[in-house]
């Protein structure tokens, strides 16, 4: 399997899977200026937080090289350009100021971009050795969107321990929700799942709360877009009843995410800002014919926020770390 994500430095390009084109077509894109660079980011053919900050990383290292003479000050202006794209995602601005941080010419960009890219490959097989611990031979967890290869380099975060686990020999099922509006979960999880070989069963949304309440798994595992400093955590819209449902029925609920996802300057979750989309993603996307009818009001907001008492734990590149001890940790 290729990776998501990856820099071609023969050709000063920056490579991507076109994730819109998924599951009917495994289109590379290669991508050489800002304004496909910012496209792909907004169209989500590059989405998910870990490879979003990747891919502008990577993106800044390519537009560096192209500029002849190097331009400082215009590759700034496209930087800051980048870290409006997506809000709610803090991945894609950690990213972009770890490449500002460090770097003032073509060749460390390009060596900065590289290491972020390896970076996350580490990171997310961290998180997927920290994770398989939690699943068994023969279990099922529940996952919601797409937080699997396809949102991040290699591993993936919510899929990391899966993926571990699998190589080790454990059969874990994996529920995806199809995801609305989207649907990231039919499109990307399904297809990445059966792409490793890994048992996966799709279901509508609406159907969680019934899969929860019959008791058919054992966990629900998710990725997450930014965690501010009291452990809430934003991911796509749709995690909120998920953790709600989970709590209820008595079944953890747990976020992977690597540490770049912290954000210790956000109190708490009703501070994170929060992605609205087109309201042509609800009434206009799937079917040739309008799926609601003309100029009705959308209200489409691309995340929502899991209150930290409803997650059990983190599953990090640190460890499995409880919402108090994620705080502690960052400290
Ligand atoms: O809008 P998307 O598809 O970028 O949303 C992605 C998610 O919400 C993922 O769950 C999140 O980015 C974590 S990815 C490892």
């Amino acid at each position: 399997m290729t990776d998501t994500v990856w820099f071609d430095r023969d050709r000063n390009r920056l490579c991507i899977i076109d994730q819109t084109l998924l599951p009917n077509e495994v289109k590379i894109l290669s991508l050489h200026t800002a304004e496909a660079v910012e496209q792909a980011i907004r169209t989500l053919q590059v989405r998910g937080a870990p490879a979003i900050g990747v891919a502008a990383a990577i993106g800044l290292a390519v537009l560096a090289a192209e500029m002849r003479p190097f331009h400082e000050a215009l590759l700034l202006t496209c930087a800051e350009r980048l870290k409006r794209v997506r809000p709610t995602a803090v991945n894609l601005a950690w990213a972009i100021n770890r490449m500002l941080a460090g770097a003032h010419d073509p060749e460390s960009l390009a060596v900065q971009a590289q290491a972020i890219w390896a970076q996350d490959i580490a990171t997310c097989r961290k998180i997927g050795v920290q994770g398989s611990a939690l699943l068994r031979d023969g279990g099922a967890i529940l996952t919601h969107c797409n937080a699997g290869r396809l949102a991040a380099v290699r591993y993936g975060t919510a899929l990391a321990p899966v993926y571990v686990a699998t190589e080790q020999g454990k059969r874990v099922r994996v529920f995806a929700d199809e995801t609305r509006p989207l649907l990231q979960g039919a499109r990307l999880t399904a297809w990445e799942l059966r792409e490793a070989g890994v048992p996966v069963t799709l279901l509508c949304d609406n159907m969680a709360a019934g899969l929860l309440a019959r008791g058919a798994v054992d966990a629900v595992f998710v990725g997450a877009d930014r965690v501010a400093r009291n452990g809430d955590a934003a991911n796509k819209t749709g995690s909120l009843g998920l953790s709600i449902l989970a709590r209820h029925f008595g079944v953890p609920f747990y976020v992977c995410a690597p540490f770049s996802t912290y954000d210790a300057a956000i109190t708490a979750g009703t501070a994170i800002p929060i992605e609205q989309r087109a309201g042509e993603e609800l009434t206009a996307l799937w079917y040739a014919k309008p799926m609601a009818p003309a100029g009705v009001d959308i209200y489409n907001p691309a995340f929502d926020v899991v209150p930290h008492k409803n997650i059990t734990a983190f599953v990090t590149e640190h460890g499995v770390l409880a919402p108090d001890d994620l705080q502690r940790l960052s400290k």
